[in-house]
């Protein structure tokens, strides 16, 4: 059996006592932002000072703007210097035996940080709080996200690249064997009444402090394990609400300066109502690329073991394969240590083509070694876009790349040419990968997570996909003579329905302004005025995250490097502004104990909890074989132990099976594989045929139609779009001249009672 299966960590036996107790962190969510105290408790239980190294997974959004040490009465505020002379201030520090804070981020990928606390002395504690706001992400059913990573994986380094040099050698905790707690409280505001708050981990009940519910807060329940992502989802009353703050400039700081400035946070979230009568798009090129890397192999959640990453993957793909329209172009592409496409180049989307492709998925498997997707995204750029057809990129991957900031800069570089959409599939996956690339590519980032299933998400994303595009955004502003209003995020390209834009502005005065934009050569706008006083509560919130917007855009200038003093800037402003960026650090270090600590320094390592492995003791033997240390060439243990055959026997479902049948056109024949899934014989169904025999496919559309709505309701999401197509087929048939108008009325009757 495969019930000893479940998720946990690596093993790893520590061999000394660790010295990070616990973690509390407390979140305040103001509409779309929340802003994050992250304390640390530290211990040094040794007789030996030591030195803990803590390298963690951090959410990518993430403006890290306060790093405080407290260390008996002595509180040490942290500041923002350039990293290497934060890094020699650090060294230096420890090596003369003082107490010394460094928290710096990774080079490669904004969503890894690592935290040095230097010269604990034997029995001495210290606490270190970390502080950050955030944009929390809109997921495709209108809540907001809000992740605590826990999960770090081991990010895939392709040849000829750096490795990563903060990740070394992590260890990996198991699950229950994580030697550190976490608590968790969160405070919201919203700005509609709050509807409920869903979490993967157990919760305590919503408590509102406010009659109208826009104030309320909640817990985790105490006695958590810090051994998964920790995710929120909000769900608000009103999503749709169009909101702005203004943030007053730090008193006493130069205006001119943007720190000293009015910041103005705007947030759209405009709903483009498209009519219903509206056909669906039926251009467009699709590019499918899927991650084939060994690690696809591993379930896609705890609570369903029979489902791989890649099986799950495979019946998506067969999903979006049915949902397309005829007329548009498609490829599929697998990429791992190397990358195919099922096609030389995109080819139209027909019934021979779709079933060459259909043929080609189903035999996907994760067999492709290391995760490279440099390459092939390079590929699908060099080719030339097809004229009428707007390129969408769907891109499914476990997400663990080192190079993850050369990724998102060429998605970035491709803006113009493409969408792009992004799955980020199971637990620990690079929210730097998987939200960069969507942001960059004006796409919609969706985390497979839980135990949710893959394939709503991924039509959700079709769904914007299909949708027409606004295009000429602008943003105009009501501004008195003279007055300055400074961008701090990069321009909007497109926007689709449902999609939430927030920008930042520097401001001198107070405004008014709008959003304009067209859709099918409808001008819209989306009106929002606002004389409000800017909020003077000192906590800069805003100003921090403009901040980190303007410094991600500048390092990816850098990167580009066509923009010589960009960096020079970036440090600058993340100097000013006290903002975490991938060339400064935060250096703080106690210069109030006079006594150098004695004694030989020990290097300890902080375990995080690292991804899915078995934990069943029966199986603990070819764990140890396998993981002493986490090999990354290693195919994920499950797929070893269950080849993906089996994988495949357990995951059919009627609904696939079913939609497996459906032709391009949107049509299904009259067949005894059809009428089995219905529970019929095929001369029933026949025999209760309204029509003739050359009907039959009509009938036998009708019949499968009816079957999803009647036994899968609640996957609606999934199948509508091959429903629609279905449907749509069935009318231009009747509608056609005869023969078949005849059918019209056969069809009319209540056919649902003959079945
Ligand atoms: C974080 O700490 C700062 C300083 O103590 C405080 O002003 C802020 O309200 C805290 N934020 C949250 C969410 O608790
Ligand atoms: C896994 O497969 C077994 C047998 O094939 C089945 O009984 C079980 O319900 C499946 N579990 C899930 C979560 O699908
Ligand atoms: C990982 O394992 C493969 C074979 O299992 C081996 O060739 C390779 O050297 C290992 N890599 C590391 C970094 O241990």
């Amino acid at each position: 059996t495969i019930s000893g299966f479940s998720l946990s960590c690596s093993l790893s036996s520590f061999g000394h006592s660790v010295p990070l107790k616990s973690v509390s962190v407390e979140v305040g969510v103001q509409g779309h932002v929340a802003s994050v105290n992250s304390t640390l408790q530290y211990e040094n239980q040794e007789s030996n000072p030591v030195e803990a190294i803590f390298i963690f997974p951090m959410d990518s959004n993430a403006a890290v703007y306060r790093f405080l040490a407290r260390i008996g009465d002595v509180e040490i505020e942290a500041q923002v210097r350039e990293k290497e002379k934060a890094k020699e201030e650090y060294d230096d520090a420890i090596s003369s035996g003082q107490e010394a804070f460094l928290l710096e981020e990774s080079d490669e990928s904004s969503d890894v940080f690592r935290l040095s606390v230097g010269s604990l002395p034997p029995g001495q504690t210290a606490s270190v709080t970390v502080g950050y706001v955030s944009e929390l992400a809109v997921q495709a059913d209108h809540a907001l996200r809000f992740c605590l990573p826990a999960v770090l994986n081991p990010r895939y380094t392709p040849a000829g690249t750096q490795e990563l040099t903060l990740m070394g050698k992590v260890p990996g905790a198991q699950a229950g064997d994580v030697p550190y707690t976490l608590s968790l409280t969160m405070d919201i505001y919203s700005p509609s009444s709050i509807q409920s708050v869903e979490s993967n981990c157990p919760l305590t009940p919503l408590e509102f402090f406010s009659q109208d519910k826009t104030q309320a807060k909640v817990s985790l329940s105490p006695g958590h394990q810090f051994d998964r992502d920790v995710e929120l989802l909000l769900y608000y009353s009103e999503p749709h609400q169009p909101m702005a703050i203004l943030e007053a400039g730090q008193p006493g700081v130069q205006s001119g300066s943007l720190m000293g400035d009015t910041v103005a946070m705007l947030s759209f979230y405009p709903e483009i109502h498209v009519e219903k009568s509206s056909p669906m798009m039926s251009s467009g090129e699709f590019i499918f690329l899927v991650d084939r890397s060994g690690s696809m192999g591993c379930p896609l959640n705890r609570s369903n073991d029979n489902e791989s990453r890649i099986s799950s993957a495979r019946d998506t793909l067969l999903l979006l394969l049915k949902s397309l329209p005829l007329g548009c172009y498609f490829n599929i592409y697998g990429f791992g240590s190397h990358h195919e496409s099922f096609f030389p180049e995109s080819v139209e989307y027909t019934q021979t083509t779709m079933e060459t492709a259909l043929n080609k998925a189903k035999s996907m498997q994760a067999d492709f070694g290391g995760t490279e997707i440099f390459q092939p995204l390079q590929n699908i750029y060099s080719k030339p876009c097809l004229p009428s057809h707007p390129r969408q990129l769907f891109v499914f991957t476990d997400g663990e790349v080192g190079n993850t900031k050369a990724v998102v800069d060429l998605v970035k570089r491709h803006a113009h040419s493409h969408r792009c959409f992004t799955f980020g599939i199971g637990e620990g996956a690079s929210s730097a990968l998987v939200n960069g690339m969507a942001e960059g590519g004006s796409g919609h980032p969706q985390f497979i997570t839980g135990s949710e299933r893959m394939q709503p998400k991924v039509m959700q994303s079709l769904q914007f996909a299909l949708h027409p595009v606004a295009k000429d955004i602008a943003i105009k502003w009501n501004v008195a003579a003279g007055m300055t209003v400074n961008p701090l995020s990069p321009p909007v390209n497109m926007l689709f329905n449902l999609q939430r834009v927030i920008q930042y502005f520097q401001l001198t005065e107070q405004v008014c302004m709008s959003l304009h934009y067209t859709v099918e050569d409808k001008a819209l706008e989306n009106k929002l005025g606002f004389s409000m006083k800017p909020k003077t509560d000192g906590s800069m919130l805003l100003h921090r995250l403009g901040a980190r917007k303007a410094i991600v855009d500048l390092e990816g200038k850098v990167r580009e490097g066509d923009d010589k003093s960009a960096k020079e800037r970036a440090v600058e402003l993340s100097i000013q502004s006290g903002v975490s960026s991938s060339y400064t650090a935060f250096i703080g270090v106690n210069r109030e104990n006079k006594e150098p600590v004695q004694g030989p320094l020990l290097r300890r390592n902080i375990p995080v909890c690292q991804p899915m492995m078995l934990k069943s003791k029966r199986f603990s033997g070819v764990l140890q074989t396998f993981f002493p240390q986490f090999n990354y060439s290693t195919p994920c243990i499950f797929s070893i132990l269950w080849p993906t055959s089996h994988l495949q026997v357990c995951s059919e479902d009627p609904m696939l099976e079913l939609i497996g049948l459906q032709k391009a056109d949107g049509s299904w024949d009259l067949h005894k594989s059809l009428t089995s899934i219905l529970g019929k014989k095929e001369e029933e169904v026949t025999k209760a045929s309204p029509g003739k025999p050359e009907f039959s496919s009509v009938w036998a559309t009708v019949l499968a139609v009816l079957w999803l709505h009647g036994h899968k309701a609640e996957s609606r999401d999934e199948w509508q779009f091959v429903a629609t197509k279905a449907m749509t087929w069935v009318r231009r048939i009747l509608i056609s001249p005869t023969p078949f108008r005849k059918i019209k009325s056969l069809c009319s009757k209540n056919l649902c009672f003959r079945v």
